[in-house]
């Protein structure tokens, strides 16, 4: 099946076209960002070798000087920089605005990092702009370090760095692993790509950077088989077992779930045990689904995570953006061709469901486990420009010209470009760690 003869697609130009109460155009969609998911969850495998040169990867070390002290002795600057240095605690990170800086460059591309998957290397693909990549995050009130690659190791060093989610995880998993592996040698570095786990190894650190592969991080009947109708995915949302036992014996983990939720305003359920066969589900709301889905994973988190050995974290929603409307540009064709952020402060598109994020934060809150937010969400929100747009692939092939040429049904507003917004993501992840 093409993506142009499904239905749900067929809905959405409709949508475009005419008016629709906005319930039902989420919903649409929401439906539409699933099956644009489904074509490009595909895992490839990808070899630990490269023929690629590492030399041209510019390394970026975090500038020791803060900017504070900067600001001080100059006192007769005009513009006087009062943020302070970095402190996890005292920095609300969510809070500022994206600065376009040419001399900022990515630590890695494309070309020079062989682990990244065809689905988010755009310049690989054919993308021609490049003002994407040079975007830095600047929270009001503090600078935030740059991604140091050594200091990272130096951090993970006997440690496992686990990675657990969708394929918007698995993006910044692949933007994690591309930012350190520039300074491993050849031959002190692997990769093991899995279908649900893989491990990359950092020898003399004694480290792994792993992916493991639970998009809706509670048992469903298309993990790892993935089922292209939403209607027929089932999930078994009080049992987290068979994906939390991969999760044990990990120093550090990253958690994510939100888009694969969305498919729709109610979601199949089934709890208890399963005598009964797929018949005994119980279509819920999507929220209260996520509750029950959430609550599983927060208990075995409380049960099973010795806080003392382990530390957890949540990688918040990530932002879609299939309605140009959002962001006020009514010709636009979902994120296609756009080459700048949104400007305007606390930008928050339809494609981020503020309920969703409350049941997050409600569930998480409960917790005796500490867990860290990576609160992506708002800062994310105001990229547009940043998604792989047409330059990816869709069911294993790059998109052919007359794909590329028709981007409501075929462009990619859900995954990012890597090097690209998920590296911040990740700063601001190193910065907490
Ligand atoms: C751009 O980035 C460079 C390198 O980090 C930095 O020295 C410079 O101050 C930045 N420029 C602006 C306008 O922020
Ligand atoms: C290597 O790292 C693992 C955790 O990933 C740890 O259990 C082990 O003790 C480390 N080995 C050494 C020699 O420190
Ligand atoms: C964690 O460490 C603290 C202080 O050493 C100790 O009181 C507490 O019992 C430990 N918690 C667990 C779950 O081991
Ligand atoms: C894309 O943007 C460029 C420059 O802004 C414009 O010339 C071109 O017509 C746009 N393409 C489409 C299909 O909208
Ligand atoms: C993430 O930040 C947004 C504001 O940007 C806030 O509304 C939301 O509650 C935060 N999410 C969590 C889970 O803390």
């Amino acid at each position: 099946m093409s993506l142009a003869s499904s239905p749900v697609v067929a809905a959405t130009m409709k949508a475009y076209r005419g008016k629709l109460h906005l319930p039902i155009i989420t919903v649409v969609v929401c439906s539409f960002a699933i099956i644009a998911l489904l074509y490009t969850e595909r895992i490839s495998s990808l070899s630990s070798s490269s023929i690629f040169k590492f030399s041209s990867c510019s390394r970026r070390r975090s500038a020791a000087k803060s900017k504070d002290k900067t600001a001080d002795q100059n006192i007769y600057n005009t513009e006087i920089d009062d943020r302070f240095d970095f402190d996890p605690e005292e920095c609300n990170v969510v809070n500022g605005k994206w600065v376009f800086n040419t001399s900022i460059k990515p630590l890695y591309s494309d070309r020079t990092c062989p682990y990244l998957d065809r689905q988010v290397s755009c310049v690989k693909n054919g993308r021609p702009d490049s003002d994407y990549r040079h975007w830095e995050w600047q929270p009001e009130d503090c600078t935030i370090p740059r991604f140091n690659p050594e200091l990272a190791l130096k951090k993970l060093r006997n440690k496992r760095l686990l990675f657990v989610g969708d394929s918007l995880q698995r993006g910044q998993w692949q933007s994690f692993v591309c930012m350190v592996e520039s300074i491993i040698p050849e031959d002190k570095k692997s990769m093991k790509r899995g279908r649900a786990h893989s491990v990359f190894k950092a020898k003399e650190y004694n480290a792994s950077i792993e992916f493991y592969w639970a998009p809706f991080l509670v048992e469903s009947n298309s993990d790892v088989h993935i089922i292209g109708d939403p209607k027929k995915r089932i999930l078994k949302v009080d049992s987290v077992a068979k994906h939390a036992k991969h999760w044990l014996g990990v120093d550090i983990l990253v958690f994510n779930t939100y888009v694969w939720w969305m498919s729709g305003l109610r979601l199949k359920t089934l709890w208890g045990s399963f005598a009964n066969g797929d018949e005994g589900y119980e279509a819920l709301d999507t929220p209260v689904a996520y509750r029950i889905g959430l609550k599983t994973w927060a208990n075995w988190i409380d049960s099973t995570v010795n806080p003392n050995h382990t530390r957890v974290f949540f990688t918040t929603m990530s932002p879609t953006h299939t309605r140009s409307i959002d962001w006020g540009n009514k010709d636009g064709l979902k994120c296609f061709n756009e080459t700048k952020p949104v400007m305007k402060k606390k930008h928050w598109g339809t494609g981020s469901d503020k309920q969703m994020m409350s049941v997050v934060a409600d569930v998480v809150g409960k917790m005796k486990v500490p867990v860290t937010f990576i609160n992506v969400t708002q800062i994310s929100e105001y990229r547009i420009d940043a998604h792989s747009s047409v330059y990816t692939e869709t069911g294993g092939k790059l998109l052919t010209e007359e794909e590329r040429a028709d981007p409501l049904h075929h462009a990619d507003c859900i995954h990012w470009c890597l090097p690209g917004v998920p590296d911040t993501w990740n700063q601001i992840f190193l910065a907490h760690l």
